[in-house]
């Protein structure tokens, strides 16, 4: 069956939907593309946090603020007041129960990746600033933190990859109604197969990524990770020498 979106606060929601695909949704696959880099060790981890800080600062505060910080925050806020104005509508709905189940948790899954994102990136890119170093983010960090039990932060990064991959990927099908890409009932089952695929797979780049903090491997360990250092900063070998 075919679903049509209602169109209320139209300039806004238009927006809103837009920012959800770009930036927001852009940046999300590429930085979890890019965290899977764990996956190939330490080292490959360390070069993309490195790339990003060897950028001049100010270009890339400029950057952060504009392509990442004013468009998510706009997302974020306008959904927050979106989904307050919302009436529960999986009951005794003309469209089919499990749609409508399926609209209300990216709804849900909006509620929780603002959270998860306060959280996130206040102990990421909020602590870089703070503390002045680029060490908290690096992987060793996030080795320990992540494998430590009770293992609270694994978890709530467990659901945040799930969550925002799964907002996503269900976005990108209500997307394509609202902007009229998708009018057929045949379009639209098609998207929501790609939209399902892509849900997949970019959990499981998600989860590569946290994955790769917890494999057991050369960095992991207190020797491998002076040998991280030693390899990235060449001073630190003279002195270790
Ligand atoms: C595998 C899980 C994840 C890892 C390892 C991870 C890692 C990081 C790191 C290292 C930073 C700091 C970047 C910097 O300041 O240079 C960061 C920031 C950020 N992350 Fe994630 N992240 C993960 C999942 C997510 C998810 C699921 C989202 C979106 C829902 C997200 C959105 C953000 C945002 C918006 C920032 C701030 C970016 C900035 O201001 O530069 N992250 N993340
Ligand atoms: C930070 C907290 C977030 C909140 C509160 C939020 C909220 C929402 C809400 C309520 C909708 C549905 C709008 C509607 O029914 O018309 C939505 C749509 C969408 N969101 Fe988010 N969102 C958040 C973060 C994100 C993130 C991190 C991404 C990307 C990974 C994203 C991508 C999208 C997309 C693509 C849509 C579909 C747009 C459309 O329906 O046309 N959102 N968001």
């Amino acid at each position: 069956m075919a679903v049509a979106v209602g169109k209320e606060n139209y300039v806004l929601h238009k927006l809103h939907s837009l920012s959800g695909i770009v930036p927001v949704g852009y940046y999300v696959v590429q930085h979890l593309v890019l965290n899977s880099f764990t996956l190939g060790g330490p080292e490959k981890f360390n070069a993309v946090i490195g790339f990003f800080e060897s950028m001049p600062k100010f270009f890339l505060l400029i950057m952060e603020v504009c392509a990442i910080w004013i468009p998510l925050i706009f997302h974020a806020v306008y959904g927050i007041f979106i989904v307050s104005r919302a009436k529960p509508n999986y009951f005794g709905s003309v469209y089919g129960w499990s749609q409508n189940l399926m609209y209300t948790l990216q709804r849900w899954s909006g509620i929780f990746l603002f959270f998860f994102l306060m959280i996130h990136v206040t102990t990421t890119t909020g602590a870089k600033y703070v503390s002045g170093s680029a060490k908290v983010i690096e992987y060793a960090a996030w080795h320990e933190k992540l494998s430590s039990a009770p293992y609270i932060w694994l978890v709530l990064y467990i659901l945040g990859v799930a969550a925002a991959s799964y907002h996503l990927a269900y976005g990108v099908w209500n997307f394509s109604i609202r902007w009229g890409i998708t009018i057929s009932e045949k379009a639209q089952n098609q998207v929501q197969k790609f939209a399902f695929g892509m849900f997949v797979a970019i959990t499981l780049i998600g989860w590569g990524a946290l994955a790769g903090f917890l494999i057991p491997q050369k960095g992991t360990s207190g020797e491998g990770q002076s040998q991280v250092r030693l390899e990235s900063a060449p001073s630190s070998r003279f002195i270790a020498a």
